[in-house]
């Protein structure tokens, strides 16, 4: 039988209530994306018929009941106002990684001709959104997942950006042999025994966890600064590694080491500018 809007967002918001911190707006965005409708329509539409039997709604609410992301469900994800396809196969995009966008941004000539590499593409968001703002820019996006790849490409097709940015599967930058001018990065940096929230077990693990101590790719990243003479780096990181990443960069050369914050002001990447005379 069909059900009202609003009687449908009391019935999910009572099935969400013991899963997420909060349910009625999670019930709302869960039906604005059903809907493919905006908040102005749900506000204004509460008591629109709804056939709550129909084998997509039951099954998102059966997903979402077990904390599976929206996002997930949705196979849309927005970052930095634009909007993506995600699927399972790559992380979800976090808003925090729009700073580093943003800090990229800071530290290069937007009409340069220049190589920039990504480690750890995921979905592609970092590339893509760089790609639009740096227009004589070339890329490579590197990830070692052939399904976060396949999410990328999809992404990338979509943009119209494949002829800018290439995609290739490999491990950290063993399959780039070019000179690289710039080289970013949102790598896995969470530690292998940290204890996480449940609707993180959806999204690829090895997107999450960098090594026991959680650093160890940003280490091997920074070994190839150095090792490749790549003069600017900008890495993702987590918000207590700041002091391990300044430890381990002791014995190197440095032009610039500047750290960055989130909105919560923690500490959340640098950008490294090497000196390799
Ligand atoms: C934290 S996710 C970042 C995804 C995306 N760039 C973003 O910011 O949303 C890290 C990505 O690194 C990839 N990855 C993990 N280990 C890697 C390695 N050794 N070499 C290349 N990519 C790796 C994972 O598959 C994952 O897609």
């Amino acid at each position: 039988m069909p059900a009202t809007l609003r009687e449908l967002h009391n019935e999910i918001t009572e099935k969400l209530s013991d899963v997420v911190e909060l349910p009625r707006r999670e019930a709302e965005l869960l039906l604005i994306a059903y809907l493919e409708a905006d908040q102005l329509y749900f506000i204004t539409h509460q008591e629109t018929l709804i056939d709550d039997n129909e084998p997509r709604l039951l099954e998102w609410i059966e997903r979402r009941t077990r904390n599976e992301p929206l996002e997930y469900l949705t196979n849309r994800v927005s970052f930095y106002s634009r909007e993506f396809y995600i699927d399972e196969g790559a992380l979800i995009p976090r808003p925090e990684t729009e700073l580093l966008i943003d800090e990229v941004l800071k530290c290069v000539n937007p009409d340069e001709s220049l190589t920039v590499v990504e480690v750890g593409a995921g979905s592609g968001i970092i590339s893509i959104l760089l790609a639009l703002h740096l227009p004589n820019a070339r890329f490579v996006a590197v990830d070692i997942s052939p399904r976060a790849l396949s999410v990328a490409r999809r992404n990338i097709e979509a943009f119209g950006l494949s002829d800018r940015i290439e995609l290739r599967e490999g491990d950290l930058l063993g399959c780039v042999n070019e000179k690289i001018d710039l080289l970013v990065s949102n790598p896995p940096y969470i530690a292998q025994d940290a204890s996480l929230e449940s609707n993180l077990s959806y999204e690829p693990q090895n997107a999450l966890f960098g090594g026991t101590i959680g650093d160890e790719i940003i280490r091997r990243l920074l070994d190839e600064v150095y090792v490749r003479k790549i003069p600017i780096f900008v890495c993702e990181m987590g918000y207590d590694q700041r002091a391990s990443v300044q430890e381990y960069l002791k014995p190197f050369a440095v032009q610039s080491l500047e750290f960055y914050k989130d909105l919560a002001s923690f500490d959340r990447g640098f950008c490294l500018k090497a000196n390799h005379e």
